[in-house]
């Protein structure tokens, strides 16, 4: 039932290709610019939108906030579950809630969805699980379609996930005309290049040279993440992840971020992965990357094929396929993923049931 993989979780990291294929199948027209969700929900009607989730499904919603902000126009929160439900949030019937959930049973987020729809809003889940307790409360759901994720450790679903935030930026933005029709194609075919992408992400040399850089540093006692702008959020999932099935403590923080404090953590034990992939923004996270080096750090850089240029300020490369910086964190992730799983294994940990961590949360 592994489907010859020794774990669920590395046979769902390599079903990502497959399982972003259904979630973007039929819903992105590049020859049109149509974007067709086949949501019964106005998206022009929508002043606010609120995103709620828990994990690895926030972070999504993280990225969620930031295509949705550049794309459509449209002013963005984001909230893990467990506060949004505590803190009387302010919502009108203007305001869209977006919960984002693989189990579509997680409490807090079912909880969270059943405040912004008393408070007034109009809910749409992006949910894995078919028929699960959320999507029978939403005002709509749009399906990942992603396949059952059974490793405790999401991977599939947050590719997906996160595909999901794209697709919904797009829909929103074609409804409010932010985008013009060229801009709307490149990234509706940027888009529909990702499971491509991904499977090239996979090749057998790069997973190779993940588990090499795994294993070097399986022993840190600690790991920093640093990611900017759409990929910040990829920065807090790589933690996230290693985390939950290697049980070394990480943390993932936006690159800006460091010199107001991590930086103080930085020596010659630290390992330190930087997403450094193509973006405007990519001179300014080389600066932080060299910061690091400076003090030591143990530099794990992330960085788009073909950038030797930057390689030099690296201890460790790990290269991923080019990729438009919008639909980046889909690709880089991937990466991240393979890494932590490369260093549990490495540990002898068992990656599919991680301690003390249940595969959905459905008490408080
Ligand atoms: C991370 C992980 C958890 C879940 C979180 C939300 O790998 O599995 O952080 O993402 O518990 O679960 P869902 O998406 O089912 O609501």
């Amino acid at each position: 039932e592994k489907g010859g993989f020794d774990t669920y979780m590395l046979k769902e990291i390599y079903e990502q290709p497959t399982a972003l294929t259904n979630t973007l199948i039929g819903r992105l027209h590049d020859e049109t610019g149509e974007v067709n969700l086949d949501i019964n929900l106005d998206p022009a009607s929508f002043k606010r939108i609120s995103i709620i989730a828990c994990g690895t499904a926030y972070y999504a919603g993280l990225v969620g906030e930031y295509l949705i902000e550049q794309l459509a126009r449209i002013p963005v929160e984001v909230d893990v579950a467990s506060e949004y439900r505590y803190r009387s949030p302010l919502v009108s019937e203007n305001t869209l809630a977006i919960v984002v959930s693989q189990s579509g049973e997680t409490i807090d987020t079912l909880e969270a969805l059943r405040e912004a729809k008393k408070h007034g809003a109009k809910t749409l889940g992006v949910i894995n699980a078919k028929g699960s307790s959320m999507t029978r409360e939403l005002d709509d759901t749009l399906y990942i379609h992603a396949g059952p994720e059974i490793g405790v450790a999401s991977t599939k679903a947050y590719t997906a996930q996160v595909s999901a935030m794209l697709m919904l930026a797009l829909w929103l933005a074609r409804a409010r005309n932010t985008l013009t029709d060229e801009q709307a194609k490149e990234l509706l075919h940027a888009a529909r290049e990702l499971p491509r992408l991904v499977e090239e992400a996979l090749a057998p040399e790069r997973v190779e040279a993940i588990k090499k850089v795994a294993e070097k540093y399986a022993h840190a006692r600690d790991y920093l993440f640093l990611g900017r702008g759409v990929n910040a959020p990829t920065a807090l999932e790589g933690a996230l992840k290693l985390k939950e099935i290697s049980y070394i403590h990480a943390e993932g923080y936006a690159a800006g971020e460091m010199k107001h404090g991590p930086i103080a953590l930085i020596d010659e034990n630290l390992p330190v992965v930087v997403i450094a992939t193509e973006s405007f923004l990519l001179e300014k996270t080389i600066s932080n990357l060299q910061e690091v080096r400076a003090r030591a750090g143990k530099v794990i850089a992330i960085l788009s094929d073909g950038d030797t240029a930057n390689a030099v300020h690296a201890d460790d490369v790990l290269y991923v396929p080019r990729a438009h910086e919008m639909v980046s964190p889909v690709v880089n992730v991937i990466a991240l993923q393979l890494l932590s799983y490369f260093t549990a294994t490495a540990l002898g940990k068992d990656v599919d049931k991680p301690r003390n961590l249940a595969k959905s949360v459905t008490v408080e």
